[in-house]
């Protein structure tokens, strides 16, 4: 039997929650398809763990994830522990160690979900967001001087290698290819002379080799704007680190909400193990009510079983969601229900169910 050896990091405030909930759809779906099983094991770090033992994640923990073959993450940060010191010490170090340079993150309108623009129809709405996830403005790279003084001086460098920035853009190209959609790149190089000036340089190299693929470029500013009046422009998205960060916020605002929000960080050429992670995070405004919606994480699960090579189970998840979401009876409170975590899951798992009949 193909066993997926899972490490769990189901983290902080609802991380948990949702995590638990992601699980029992993964189970569900390998019992139902009989043909592969999941082998899941749980790793208590984040802030508890912080609080405990000084460290966000144990000393080999690197090494111990290495064993895997993926890592279904829940959410990092917790109020009292500094979010630089959280995030740095756990979600971005496993990124960077593992080289999961690219960051797949759907912004796409399914069936029955919420969207607050005006007469747009589904099909406006159907992205795939390619973000750089190793380098760029989170290469980490930087310096604080004088700290306390009157001449303090911080600088924070935006690191850009010609590698990092060609295998993200000739990712972003081959599935814009494979699926003959278009390609959009967006960067910032009027204002950012030397790392986005190189960027759309590569974009343009790039390029060259996928005559086939049509390409529209824009300044992260104007693509913002476009994102709300205009989002059927859209379909592939390659862009940088932080603006991948903040341009999906706002995606999954027009996309249903961050309850619905997925992202999956790969190491495409399967050296290392891949992480799949809701993009929200620990939620402190409503940890421990069982408010948080599940379904974001049942997507970057769906993301898992395509990766792992089970894309119809991946679809089906996707199906199941689609009804949920239009049926509206049984939903969490930020898509406009009283249902909690749990219930939704259960909800899921009986159209998998009823998918298999
Ligand atoms: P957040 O995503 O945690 O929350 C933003 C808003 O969205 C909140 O109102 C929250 O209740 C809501 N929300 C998020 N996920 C939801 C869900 N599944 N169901 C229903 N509502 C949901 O962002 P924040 O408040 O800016 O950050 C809180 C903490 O999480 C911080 O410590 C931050 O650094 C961390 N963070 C972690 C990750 C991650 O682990 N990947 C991502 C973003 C933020
Ligand atoms: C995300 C998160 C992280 C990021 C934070 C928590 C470091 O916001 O995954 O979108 O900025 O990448
Ligand atoms: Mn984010």
């Amino acid at each position: 039997m193909n066993t997926h050896k899972i490490a769990v990091i189901a983290g902080d405030g609802i991380g948990p929650e949702v995590i638990a909930e992601g699980i029992r759809v993964l189970d569900e779906a390998a019992r139902l398809d009989g043909g592969f099983r999941f082998e899941f094991t749980h790793f208590p770090w984040g802030c508890e763990y912080y609080r405990e033992t000084g460290r966000m994640m144990a000393e080999n923990g690197i090494e111990t994830l290495s064993a895997f073959d993926a890592i279904f993450l829940g959410a990092v940060g917790a109020p009292g522990v500094p979010d630089h010191i959280s995030l740095w010490d756990l979600l971005l170090v496993i990124r960077k160690s593992f080289d999961q340079y690219i960051n797949l993150r759907p912004v796409k309108l399914l069936r029955g979900a919420p969207c607050p623009l005006k007469g747009v129809e589904i099909r406006d709405v159907d992205m795939t967001f390619v973000r750089e996830n190793t380098e760029g403005e989170y290469a980490g790279s930087g310096s604080w001087l004088f700290k306390g003084k009157e001449n303090e001086v911080v600088i924070q460098d935006g690191v850009f290698s010609r590698k990092g920035c060609e295998r993200v853009i000739r990712y972003a190209y081959e599935l814009a290819k494979a699926q003959g959609k278009t390609l959009t790149s967006i960067s910032k190089a009027n204002a950012l002379n030397y790392s986005m000036v190189f960027w759309d340089q590569i974009f343009e190299e790039v390029g060259r080799e996928y005559p086939e693929v049509k390409t529209y470029s824009y300044l992260v500013d104007a693509a913002s704007m476009f994102m709300i009046k205009d989002p059927a422009r859209f379909e592939i998205v390659v862009t940088s680190n932080l603006f991948g960060d903040i341009l999906t916020d706002l995606g999954a605002a027009i996309a249903g909400g961050m309850g619905l929000a997925a992202g999956a960080n790969l190491n495409p050429e399967r050296k290392f193990p891949s992480m799949f992670e809701p993009i929200h995070g620990s939620a402190p405004d409503i940890v421990g009510m069982k408010k948080s919606n599940p379904l974001a994480t049942v997507w970057s699960a769906s993301q898992m079983l395509d990766f792992f090579g089970h894309e119809d189970w991946g679809k089906i998840l996707i199906e199941c969601i689609e009804e949920v979401l239009v049926e509206k009876k049984v939903l969490t409170p930020d898509l406009g229900g009283n249902a909690n975590t749990t219930e939704v899951a259960d909800e899921i798992i009986r159209k998998m169910r009823e998918y298999k009949r």
